[in-house]
């Protein structure tokens, strides 16, 4: 038996399909390159020894997904595929609702067809939208700010809805904020663009990328001013996927959210601080403007993974800019170089 994993050369999928193969599990790799390097998928079978299978297809076309059913043997399923940019979702929503929604309920369809009954999906802490209480619970209004949480909270309806009508057990992981990079140093987040996201961006400073970091908002209500967010190691978020798989049709049937954070808010100030002992040198930046959109603060209360899935972070701020440093400094360029 086999885990499909789509979506499984970017970021967060290729740290996972690590982990799942860690786990004992048969995996097959499932992503149409849109957004990812074809070099992802050979350093994630340099770091297995294992030639894994890599399936080129596209989760909003039911015969690609027919075909990669058929071919293998597959009783599970990691749906990582979609857009993830907020700024671009603003832009061009439709093509949030298109992929996000679009292909959840192509790859749902499919796996109904085929008799595939446990689905961990990608979800975001972005369906929260303002916290009204910290730390956030499960349980908290979900009233996203953006088309792109909005792409995700609908996903997360479109599965709830399915799981009631037919034999499908789902987690949705309510990722806080994944940074960091496998050890080795191999495999990493290597956004396309300018990145948008905080520790990508300061990476790219201190590697020469970039000129300057820019601090949006230093005047927020927090002890130092600048922004909180829950930062959490890209490993220790692959392994709540192997627990969340474990916990499917066990533990837990029907259809589940979860947060996957550490509890733990840091400033971007604290983040700075962190990376500049990392790198050993001081990091360029600025204070400017707040970035629209922004909430002060965000960090997840994680009781329920604890206890239901058995799962918590165990990787310090430390651990996260220091494995990040590392795969930014042997990968300047990401997997263009
Ligand atoms: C963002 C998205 C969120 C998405 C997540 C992961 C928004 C409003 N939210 O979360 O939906 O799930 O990324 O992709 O965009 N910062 C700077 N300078 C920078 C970049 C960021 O000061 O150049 C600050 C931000 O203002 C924020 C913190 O760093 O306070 C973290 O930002 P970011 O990494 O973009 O994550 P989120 O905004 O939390």
């Amino acid at each position: 038996m086999a885990v499909l994993v789509t979506g499984a050369s970017g970021y967060i999928g290729s740290h996972t399909c690590v982990a799942l193969h860690e786990s004992q599990r048969s995996v097959v790799m499932f992503d149409n390159l849109s957004r990812s390097s074809p070099r992802a998928v050979d350093a994630i079978r340099r770091l297995v020894s294992e030639d894994m299978a890599f399936v080129e297809g596209d989760v909003a076309s039911a015969d690609d997904l027919d075909a990669v059913f058929s071919r293998f043997d597959i009783d599970e399923v990691v749906h990582f595929a979609g857009l993830k940019a907020v700024g671009e979702s603003v832009a061009d929503p439709l093509a949030y609702y298109r992929v996000n929604v679009g292909g959840t309920t192509i790859l749902a369809e499919a796996m109904v067809r085929h008799g595939v009954s446990n689905l961990v999906f990608s979800s975001s802490a972005a369906v929260y939208g303002e916290p009204e209480t910290l730390p956030v619970a499960e349980t908290a209004s979900l009233s996203p700010t953006s088309p792109y949480g909005r792409s995700k909270l609908l996903c997360e309806q479109v599965l709830a809805d399915a799981a009631d009508a037919h034999p499908l057990d789902v987690l949705l992981l309510r990722y806080f904020n994944p940074v960091g990079a496998h050890p080795s140093g191999t495999i990493g987040e290597d956004p396309v663009g300018v990145p948008q996201n905080l520790l990508p961006f300061i990476m790219q400073v201190a590697v020469g990328r970039r000129e300057r970091l820019s601090i949006f908002g230093s005047d927020y209500g927090t002890p130092d001013g600048t922004a909180i967010r829950d930062y959490l190691h890209v490993d220790d978020l692959a392994a709540g996927h192997v627990a969340a798989l474990d916990a499917l049709g066990a533990q837990v049937t029907g259809c589940r959210a979860v947060n996957l954070g550490t509890g733990n808010g840091y400033s971007v100030r604290e983040v700075l601080d962190a990376a500049q002992r990392a790198v050993g040198s001081a990091i360029p930046h600025e204070l400017v403007e707040r970035r629209p959109g922004d909430v002060a603060q965000l960090y997840a209360d994680s009781t329920l993974a604890r206890e239901l899935l058995g799962w918590q972070a165990t990787r310090s701020l430390d651990d996260m800019v220091r494995d990040h440093w590392a795969w930014q400094q042997r990968n300047p360029d990401g997997f263009g170089s």
